[in-house]
């Protein structure tokens, strides 16, 4: 059988490149995407090395119409493809009208407009090869986010958008998934100057998981059927109570809390 072929973006660095591990692993060839060719680069070539594939890339900013529109054409043209992992994405800090609409339209674009462009223009082949589309949405999906304000809508977004997709193709064969981490141990949070050292919590309510666990769960759910995937007991509990509890209780604990700016800085 011809080797399969995996589209990761943000593949760089943390859940991305975690994917761009497990797809090798699993003996997809790759094509990788990203801004920083370098560090791209490094990975590809370790991967293809490691796991005998071949791993190519498509440097591009996927906030920049034409740089994603490239994308959108490799995607299109290719004549075969097994799995998309949308997950390049980021967080701006900042409530509406606190920063430029330049800022926030590239937060739109890079999370919902790229998203659903290049599942549309995977969806194609992606019916033909019954393959994995894997839409990397948020914990946040399901809770505003007041101080990063589109944040928490464009992921649930992201995930209301998986589940439509996932559901309307899965007699189809599409293996379709809404992945939903909570804080997870990558370079989100230093791009936004959080110390790494003291903000990820390795026990308790709010603790941290690893990218690699974040994916490894993913695959097992994938395997279930499922279509949404959370990580760790600590956020299937908060995904459980904020679907379960009034949306008021949320909304009064939110209020009182000082601040949801992810920029939060420890004391
Ligand atoms: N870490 C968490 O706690 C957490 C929690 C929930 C959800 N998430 C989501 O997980 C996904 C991956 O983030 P991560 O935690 O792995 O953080 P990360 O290590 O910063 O990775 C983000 C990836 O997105 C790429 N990217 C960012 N902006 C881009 C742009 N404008 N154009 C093209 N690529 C871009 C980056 O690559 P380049 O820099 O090379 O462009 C990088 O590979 C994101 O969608 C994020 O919202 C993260």
């Amino acid at each position: 059988m011809a080797s399969q072929l995996a589209v990761i973006t943000g593949a760089t660095s943390g859940i991305g490149a975690a994917y761009a591990d497990a797809f090798a692993q699993r003996g997809y060839n790759l094509l990788l995407t990203g801004r920083r060719e370098q560090e791209l680069g490094a990975l590809a070539a370790r991967l293809a090395q490691q796991y005998s594939i071949t791993a190519d890339l498509q440097i591009g900013d996927l906030s920049d119409p034409r740089e994603l529109q490239a994308l959108v054409d490799t995607v299109t043209a290719l004549p075969a493809l097994d799995a998309l992992v949308n997950n390049a994405g980021y967080a701006e800090d900042g409530r509406l009208g606190e920063i430029a609409w330049e800022k926030h339209r590239a937060l739109l674009d890079v999370h919902v407009t790229a998203t659903t462009q290049l599942s549309h223009a995977a969806m194609p082949r992606l019916l033909q090869s019954k393959g994995i589309l894997i839409n990397v949405a948020s914990v946040a999906s399901w809770l505003p986010t007041t101080q990063s304000v589109l944040y928490g809508p464009t992921k649930a977004y992201v995930r209301s958008f998986t589940e439509s997709v996932g559901l309307a193709y899965r007699h189809e064969g599409l293996r379709a998934l809404a992945l939903c981490p909570g804080f997870t141990v990558t370079d989100f949070h230093s791009r936004m100057g959080i110390d790494p050292d003291t903000f990820y919590k390795n026990k308790g309510f709010t603790r941290a998981w690893t990218a690699e666990q974040v994916v490894s769960q993913s695959f097992r759910d994938l395997d279930k059927g499922r279509l949404v995937s959370v990580q760790g007991w600590n956020y299937k509990l908060l995904v459980f109570l904020i679907r379960h509890l009034p949306t008021r209780w949320m909304h009064a604990a939110l209020a009182r809390s000082s601040s949801t700016r992810f920029t939060e800085r420890n004391p």
